[in-house]
């Protein structure tokens, strides 16, 4: 190979937010080495997975990928590492490896910043990267060894949006899930260091963050008590003031963890977006303590309320689960009546999938057969999206400022980006990414707003004539 050509790299992400910030991280420092993203997986030297294992799914899609990647690998003449980091690796550990032997590097979700050497091995071996390192032993760690990867550069695909990691792990024991297993015990990042953070990230062009952690507003917990800052209502205030930042984010918080303090923070800081994730998983108090989420209906209804009380115009979304072990009938329909009860402007739906490890795997007994499972999570879809559909109703005939992510893939000639309330707008404008416009919403579905931008006096702005086409917003279908 020549001297000059510089390596190529691909990664492949699964999961959550983490695990696409985790991919930006690992992306940075595979630059920072001087590699350069390939053009497609065949072209890479090095080709990383970053997995999730959340659900069976996700674990299935990544080993159909994995035997692909062998034949990427083959016609490579054997000349591409093959790593394969995130939760996944640190649920399998070595049993990935002897499943998969044309996997170079595997890496625990803990060690991305370990992953230069580990690859740097390779060449310590006095091979170039694209050779199999060493003996192909394994590289995990979410115990002792396991570290931020914040202080390695990233690599952002939007300037104007950016992901802010402020704790790693989670101390919760919802009886379903496999990440506190996979991500180990919360530690939450130095405050000071977070505020640095977003600093640099405004003076670099983000105007929106979005701060990060599994359990996010348990954030600071466990931080010394030394007078100084230290909970996330002070961390919101604290990111509130950083000029540059227009737009705050965070996700996911627990229901259980969301205090007077946050709630207050949320409603006096003017950067603080009026919208909140807050994971629901299920309606009825028997499945809710058997996933042992520490709070009841009546607490979620209430804790919902009081946001709303003090937020009016907040748009909740959520996470639910369908056919937990257990789960009748009857509890199945106390979900859809919370759902019908808080309004929720959207929501994430899941199927159970029992994980190796967790306490709700032992319920064999009790597991719902499949089919049954389909059934009420198509019931539960139909609701939240009717639901969704109706409350964006009041969008309708509104200005949203909204921030630009680019051009629409559908309509061509549309732009594309998002309300305050985190909805997806698609508008007839003309404005560069990372602008804040006015936009008129015209129409609204379940899950997108239609609309038209405005200049600041409300006149209509037109798309750029060469871009403009005949596709009106009737005749769209999303
Ligand atoms: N820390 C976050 C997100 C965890 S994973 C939180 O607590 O909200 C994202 C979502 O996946 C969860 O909210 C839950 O709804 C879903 N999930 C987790 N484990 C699952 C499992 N075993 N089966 C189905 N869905 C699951
Ligand atoms: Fe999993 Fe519960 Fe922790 Fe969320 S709060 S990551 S669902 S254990
Ligand atoms: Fe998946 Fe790990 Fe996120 S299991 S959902 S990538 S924390």
């Amino acid at each position: 190979m020549n001297e000059a050509d510089p390596q190529k790299y691909h990664v492949i992400t699964f999961g959550c937010q983490m695990n696409s910030h985790d991919s930006e991280r690992i992306s940075g420092m595979l630059e920072q080495r001087g590699m350069v993203p390939a053009a497609d997986q065949d072209d890479a030297d090095v080709v990383v997975f970053n997995t999730c294992t959340i659900r069976e799914k996700p674990d299935q899609k990544l080993y159909t990928q994995l035997d692909q990647a062998k034949g990427s690998k083959r016609r490579r003449g054997g000349n591409q590492v093959i790593a394969v980091g995130g939760c996944l690796v640190e649920a399998q550990r070595d049993n990935l490896l002897a499943q998969f032997p044309w996997v170079d590097v595997a890496f625990g979700p803990g060690r991305i910043r370990d992953l230069g050497n580990f690859l740097e091995l390779a060449d310590g071996e006095g091979a170039s990267v694209g050779q199999t390192p060493g003996d192909g032993e394994g590289f995990y760690g979410i115990a002792d060894e396991r570290s931020f990867a914040s202080e390695l550069p990233t690599r952002r695909d939007r300037p104007h949006q950016a992901w802010v990691q402020i704790s790693m792990g989670c101390n919760m024991k919802c009886s379903y899930c496999i990440v506190p297993a996979v991500r180990g015990r919360e530690v939450s990042r130095p405050f000071a260091e977070i505020v640095t953070e977003v600093e640099r990230l405004a003076a670099d062009g983000a105007r929106e963050v979005t701060l990060l952690g599994q359990n996010v507003n348990s954030y600071g917990n466990h931080l010394p008590r030394d007078g100084s800052p230290r909970t996330f209502a002070e961390l919101l205030r604290a990111v509130d003031a950083i000029d540059g930042i227009d737009r705050i984010r965070y996700t996911s918080p627990h229901p259980a963890h969301m205090r007077e303090d946050v709630i207050a923070a949320m409603a006096e800081c003017s950067s603080v977006m009026p919208q909140l994730h807050l994971p629901l998983q299920a309606g009825s108090n028997r499945v809710l303590k058997a996933m042992r989420r520490t709070y009841t209906r009546e607490r979620f209804v209430d804790l919902a309320a009081k946001i709303r009380a003090s937020i009016p115009d907040i748009a909740f979304s959520t996470d639910i689960i369908v056919g937990f072990p257990g789960e009748t009938e009857a509890e199945f329909l106390e979900t859809v009546e919370v759902c019908r009860e808080v309004q929720f402007d959207g929501a994430f739906t899941f199927i159970y999938s029992s994980r190796t490890g967790t306490e709700a795997a032992a319920l064999t007994a009790d597991f719902i057969p499949p089919a049954e499972q389909q059934r009420r999570l198509e019931h539960l879809v139909d609701v939240v999206r009717a639901i969704a559909t109706e409350r964006h109703q009041r969008h309708v005939g509104s200005v949203q400022p909204v921030l630009v992510e680019g051009a629409a893939r559908k309509p061509a000639n549309r732009l594309r980006g998002r309300s305050p309330h985190n909805v997806k707008v698609i508008f007839e404008g003309d404005a560069p990414d990372g602008a804040i416009v006015p936009v008129r919403i015209v129409h609204a579905t379940s899950e997108t707003l239609l609309g038209r931008q405005l200049t600041d006096a409300g006149e209509l702005v037109a798309a750029p004539a060469s871009s403009r086409s005949v596709v009106t917003f009737d005749t769209i279908s999303t």
